[in-house]
């Protein structure tokens, strides 16, 4: 089965640590803009779902499409689950039109897709595939037929397997081309594309990919080698933000997605408020934080000494060049109480009994759907906040007649969008939610037998059907509300 690395343990595993200094003393209750107790979302918010072009396309070998890390690395039976791979997926690239009508018959607003880099460049950068964004022009017509807006991720995790010889992410070669490419989506895109995201969680790519070993490219290097990586996927997506901004239309906007490390108090008192923002902003210094303040955080060098990545003060301001919109995948918490030494908190450790989904790195943590959108406002002052990502696995078996009772999941997603709603309430600017996923799908090395989505995926038919989950999820956009 995958293994996950829980997404705290690198900032422990460099003992991390944090200064109080700089930051923001507790604010006030925020009086908000609604009566306790409501359960209505504002107006206008945006109600989507999403998923990525590898998980669900499938038509690996179509229209001139070249390799991608996935397909050489899931092509190795050993890698992941009973040795399944992307090749037919969800067959999304041939049924994107009964996956939207899907869509619509939810009442779905919004649709976060991520595009194949190696349709677009078979070769990572160099000539454009003639036929490579057909599918994406199809695909986006018929979205917006039924008036759903796509959000365009522009790189979750299939990078095109040609840029390996040059070290993927090991080279800003890749983040050069990660930057043409970008342009070349911008130009061709924003016609009808009014919100790009650059990345999808550098961490967890960067980490499961470059130090762990256990997703594609499948390589194990040296701290020092993967601060660089990180690093420079960074410098990509800071080159990848003016990209777009130069290229695409006027009113683009663009963000990221970042599933920063959701430090939440234990109890909720004063001093361990306050020492889950300081963890906030040292959890998350290798990617948030320098993202908004230009620079590594003192504690984040300190931590890393000689492993620490070079850098100059130039890539240090393309890295935190202004985005439009700052996107948070939501998952598992992590608990964080003051202490006494510097840097003023502690993670807590989870006992051996603390809930989890199915898959099982995913402890059940409603809070940090209040607290890392709260902390990251508070901290940098966002205009605008997405979740990008929220969602869970279950283990589930269709009936006898053919019903997903996934409750479960309802229980999550719930409880997740009641938290929410409890930061949008005290004015935390979250304008829309993205649900992970749509659809079962291929969950990296877990192959097909974990399943994120709110449809069952019968794979030996391509049968979809809509679990109890997303008759939840149906409800909850109709309402705008959770009651
Ligand atoms: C990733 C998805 C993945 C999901 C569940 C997210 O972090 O972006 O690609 O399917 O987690 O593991």
């Amino acid at each position: 089965m995958r293994v996950r690395i829980n997404r705290r343990d690198f900032g422990r595993l460099l003992g991390l640590s944090a200064s109080a200094a700089t930051l923001p003393a507790a604010g006030a209750p925020n009086p908000g803009n609604k009566m306790a107790g409501d359960r209505k979302f504002p107006a206008g918010f945006l109600w989507g779902t999403a998923t990525s072009a590898y998980q669900i396309e499938g038509a690996t070998g179509e229209d001139g499409r070249g390799l991608s890390i996935w397909d050489t690395f899931s092509r190795v039976k050993t890698n992941t689950y009973t040795g399944n791979n992307g090749d037919v997926a969800d067959d999304h690239f041939h049924r994107y039109r009964e996956d939207i009508a899907l869509m619509h018959g939810l009442g779905i607003k919004a649709y976060q897709f991520s595009v194949s880099w190696s349709r677009i460049f078979p070769e990572g950068k160099g000539a454009v595939n003639p036929c490579g964004w057909d599918f994406y022009d199809r695909m986006l017509d018929a979205l917006l037929a039924v008036g759903i807006e796509p959000f365009c991720t522009l790189y979750h995790w299939d990078l095109p397997q040609a840029l390996m010889s040059g070290g993927g992410w090991q080279s800003l070669d890749t983040a050069k081309a990660f930057s043409d490419y970008s342009a070349n989506a911008a130009k061709h895109l924003s016609d009808r594309v009014k919100n790009f995201i650059t990345i999808s969680e550098v961490s967890t790519f960067v980490d499961d990919g470059y130090l762990y070993g256990s997703d594609a490219p499948g390589l194990k290097l040296s701290n020092a080698q993967v601060a660089q990586v990180a690093h420079n996927v960074l410098v990509g997506h800071g080159l990848a933000v003016r990209a777009v901004r130069a290229n695409a239309r006027a009113g683009t906007k663009v963000g990221i997605a970042d599933n920063a490390v959701s430090t939440c108090p234990v109890i909720e008192t004063r001093e361990h408020i306050d020492a889950a923002r300081i963890a906030y902003r040292e959890e998350n210094a290798r990617v948030l934080t320098v993202i908004q303040e230009g620079r590594y955080t003192d504690h984040y060098l300190k931590a890393l000494g000689a492993d620490a990545p070079k850098f100059t003060a130039e890539e240090l301001q393309v890295i935190s060049t202004p985005l439009d919109f700052t996107g948070l995948n939501i998952y598992e918490p992590t608990w964080v109480r003051a202490s006494s030494t510097a840097p003023g908190y502690e993670v807590v450790d989870m006992p051996k009994s603390y809930p989890r989904m199915a898959a099982g790195w995913l402890e059940f943590g409603p809070d940090g759907m209040y607290w890392s959108p709260k902390f990251a406002h508070e901290l940098w002052k966002l205009k605008d906040i997405y979740i990008t990502e929220n969602g869970a696995a279950s283990w589930d078996v269709p009936t006898s007649t053919g019903e997903v009772l996934d409750t479960d999941r309802i229980l999550f997603l719930r409880s997740y969008l009641t938290q929410l709603l409890r930061g949008i309430n005290e004015c935390v600017p979250v304008k829309g939610y993205f649900l992970w996923t749509l659809m079962d799908n291929y969950e990296w090395t877990d192959g097909y037998a974990m399943r994120f989505g709110i449809t069952y995926v019968d794979y030996k038919t391509q049968k979809r059907t809509v679990k109890l989950s997303g008759e939840f999820y149906k409800e909850v956009i109709a309402r705008n509300g959770l009651a």
